[in-house]
C-alpha cells in the first residue's frame, strides 16, 4: 500500500515537473528560512505616532499624550502590537523634537510625566509595546551639556561634542544634511568649531567619549525602568566619527553614508549598549539606517553580533522621492534582493512611509478619488504580507494623502527650508523645485490625523499647528469605521491575518514572474502552509498565469468582492490585492 502510494507520488511528481517545467523557470529569488526564532518584534505590526499631529486634548492646537489616551481604544482596534512614538522630550523644537534639550523631561506641549506614565500603562494594559525614539547622534544646542561645553575647553562637557580648535585654521569641510553652510559652526567663547551632521542647533555628540556613552545608557535605563519595551536609535549610523577629521574629496557627500556612516567603532558601541541596556532590560532596539548594503545591515542585526534586533534601510523609500514614477520592476527587485540577503539570518523592518517622507498613497499608489482606497489597501496588503516587521505610519491605515502646499511661506520644516535655500543659492528653476517639494516634502506626512468630518477633522478644538488636509470630509476614521470595505477595516483585517498566519511572518518568500509589468506576485511558505500574494500595481485590470492558481484552496483577503481565477490564469482589477491559500 505504502509502496503504491510512493510510486503514485513519484509518477505525479514527474508529470508535474514535465508540465510546469518551463514555468518553473520564471521563479526567481528563492529564499528559505531555517528554524523559527519567534519574537514579538518580528510578529507584530508597529504603528508610528507623530504625537504633535495625532490628537489634541486641550485645544492648544498640538497633539498631546492625553489626546492619545483618549484614542487608546482606536489604537487597540487596529490590531497593531507596538507603538513607535516620535520624540516628545524637552526641546526648542528646531527639528520638531529631534533636537533634545533634556532626555528625561517631557516637553510641556505633550503633557507631564504622569500623563506619559498613564499613556504607557494604557498601552501595556492592551498588550501594546512601546518604542521610544532616542535621538543621540546629536542633542540640542540648548542641552545643558552643550551650554556648558561652550563655556570652556576645560569643562568636562566639552568632550561630549566634536570640536575643531580655531587656532588650527579652518576645519576640513563636512557636509550637513540641514545646513547649506556646512557641518561646522564657530563658538567664540571657546574659540572652537563644533560639528553638526544635521542643523546648526543639533550638535553631534561625541560617542568616542566613554563618559558620554555611559550618560546615554543611563538615559536609556531611566526609560526602560519606566517600562518602555524598545528604542529606535535616530540617525545612529553616523554616531561614530573619525576624530582625526581627515579631508574628504570634493563631492564626497553624494555618497553620504560611505563617508559619514558605519565606522567600525560603531559596532563596539552597540555591543556595549547591548550589554549595558538591551540585554539586561530585555528591550529591543532598531536603528534608523542600515549602512551602505547587506554586509553593514547584517553586522548590525545578526543575532550573534549582539548589537541590534532590527534595522531599516532607505532603498525602498528612495525610489519614490521624486514625482517621476518608480518602476514596479525596480520595486520588486529591491524587496526581493533585501529579502534574499536576510533569508537565513538577521531581520529587517519593512516600511514605505514615515514622518520623513510624503504620504504612502501619493508615492507608491494612486491618490485620485477613484483609486485612493484600493491602492492604499493594496500597499497595506503588501507591507503586511512581506517578511520583516511592518511599520505603518499613522494615517496610512486610512489612506491619508499629501497636502497641497505650493508656496514656501507655509513650510515650517527645517529640512524643507534648508533645501529651498540651497536650491535658490544654486540658481535652480524654483518653479520646478517647488513642484518637487510639494510632492516630496515630509510636511505632507505631518498634517493632523483625520478623525471625523467636524471642524479641523476632530483633531483639535483650537487652531491646529498645521493645516488639516482639506479632504478630511472624505477621509476620516468615523466614516471608515462604519464601512466594511474601507481602507481602515482592510488594514484591521490584515493585522489580524498576520497574527493568525505565521507563514506571513516567517514563511519563505519567492518572487513569481519577475518581469510582469503590472502584477507583483509572490508566495510565502511555512511548513504546510502556502500563501500566494497577488498585487496589481496598476490602474488597469491585468492578468497573470501561474501554476499555483490551479491549486488555490481559499481566499484569505481581497480588497474587491470577487476574484477571477480560471485554471492557471488569474485576472485582477485595478489595484486589486488578494491573498490565496494554495496547495
Ligand atoms: C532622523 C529623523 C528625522 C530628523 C533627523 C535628525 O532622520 O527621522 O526626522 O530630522 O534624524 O534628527
Amino acid at each position: 500500500m505504502i509502496k503504491r502510494n510512493v510510486l503514485a507520488h513519484l509518477i505525479l511528481t514527474v508529470l508535474l515537473l514535465l508540465f510546469f517545467g518551463c514555468k518553473e523557470q520564471q521563479k526567481e529569488e528563492v529564499s528559505t528560512s531555517s528554524g523559527i526564532d519567534r519574537q514579538w518584534w518580528k510578529e507584530g505590526t508597529l504603528y508610528q505616532i507623530y504625537p504633535q499631529s495625532f490628537k489634541d486634548s486641550n485645544g492648544d492646537g498640538f497633539g498631546d499624550f492625553r489626546g492619545i489616551i483618549e484614542e487608546l481604544d482606536y489604537i487597540e482596534s487596529l490590531g497593531i502590537s507596538a507603538i513607535w512614538m516620535n520624540p516628545f522630550f524637552k526641546s526648542p523644537l528646531v527639528d520638531n523634537g529631534y533636537d533634545v534639550a533634556d532626555y528625561r523631561a517631557i516637553h510641556p506641549r505633550y503633557g507631564t510625566m504622569e500623563d506619559f506614565e498613564e499613556m504607557l500603562k494604557g498601552f501595556q494594559d492592551r498588550g501594546i509595546k512601546f518604542v521610544l525614539d532616542v535621538v543621540v547622534n546629536h542633542s540640542s544646542d540648548e542641552h545643558e551639556w552643550f551650554q556648558k561645553a561652550k563655556t570652556s575647553r576645560d569643562h568636562k562637557y566639552y568632550k561630549y561634542f566634536h570640536w575643531w580648535p580655531a587656532e588650527k585654521g579652518d576645519p576640513p569641510h563636512r557636509h550637513s544634511l540641514f545646513d547649506t553652510e556646512g557641518g561646522w559652526d564657530y563658538v567664540a567663547s571657546n574659540n572652537s568649531y563644533y560639528l553638526h551632521t544635521f542643523a546648526e542647533a543639533q550638535p553631534d555628540l561625541n560617542w568616542e567619549n566613554p563618559e558620554l556613552r555611559s550618560e546615554v545608557y543611563d538615559i536609556m535605563k531611566f526609560w526602560a525602568e519606566k517600562g518602555v519595551n524598545g528604542f529606535r536609535l535616530d540617525a545612529f549610523q553616523f554616531a561614530s566619527k573619525d576624530t582625526t577629521y581627515p579631508e574628504f574629496p570634493e563631492g564626497h557627500e553624494k555618497d553620504f553614508i560611505k563617508w559619514y556612516g558605519m565606522r567600525p567603532e560603531l559596532h563596539d558601541y552597540l555591543n556595549e549598549m547591548y550589554t549595558e541596556v538591551i540585554e539586561p532590560y530585555n528591550v529591543f532596539a532598531v536603528a534608523e539606517g542600515a549602512g551602505s548594503g547587506f554586509e553593514d545591515a547584517h553586522d548590525l542585526v545578526d543575532a550573534n553580533r549582539k548589537e541590534l534586533q532590527v534595522a531599516y534601510h532607505f532603498d525602498y523609500v528612495g525610489m519614490s522621492s521624486t514625482p517621476e514614477r518608480y518602476e514596479l520592476s525596480q520595486f520588486k527587485e529591491v524587496f526581493s534582493r533585501w529579502d534574499k540577503a536576510f533569508s537565513e539570518n538577521g531581520w529587517l523592518a519593512i516600511f514605505l512611509s514615515n514622518h520623513d517622507n510624503s504620504r504612502l498613497v501619493n508615492r507608491f499608489g494612486n491618490p485620485s478619488p477613484e483609486f485612493r482606497t484600493v491602492s492604499t489597501q493594496m500597499l497595506n496588503t503588501f507591507l503586511l504580507s512581506m517578511r520583516g516587521t511592518p511599520y505603518t505610519y499613522f494615517g496610512d491605515e486610512l489612506g491619508m494623502t499629501n497636502i497641497d502646499m505650493p508656496t514656501i511661506e507655509e513650510y515650517v520644516d527645517i529640512s524643507a527650508i534648508g533645501e529651498y535655500k540651497s536650491a535658490l543659492a544654486q540658481g535652480k528653476d524654483m518653479v520646478e523645485f517647488m513642484e518637487r517639494l510639494n510632492y516630496g516634502s515630509r510636511e505632507n506626512a505631518r498634517t493632523p490625523m483625520q478623525w471625523n468630518d467636524t471642524e479641523n477633522a476632530g483633531f483639535t478644538e483650537g487652531k491646529p499647528w498645521k493645516r488639516v488636509n482639506s479632504n478630511y470630509k472624505q477621509i476620516n476614521v468615523a466614516l471608515q469605521n462604519n464601512d466594511p470595505n474601507s481602507v481602515l477595516n482592510h488594514f484591521r483585517k490584515m493585522t489580524q491575518l498576520r497574527k493568525e498566519h505565521l507563514v506571513l511572518v516567517y514563511g519563505t518568500y519567492q518572487l513569481l514572474q519577475k518581469e510582469h509589468p503590472e502584477i507583483y506576485a509572490f508566495t510565502r511558505m511555512l511548513d504546510q502552509e502556502k500563501v500566494l500574494v497577488l498585487l496589481n500595481f496598476s490602474s488597469e485590470a491585468s492578468s497573470i498565469t501561474l501554476p499555483e492558481a490551479a491549486s488555490i484552496q481559499e481566499t484569505l483577503i481581497n480588497n474587491y468582492n470577487s476574484t477571477n481565477v480560471k485554471g492557471d490564469s488569474i485576472s485582477l482589477l485595478p489595484y486589486q490585492a488578494v491573498l490565496f491559500k494554495f496547495n
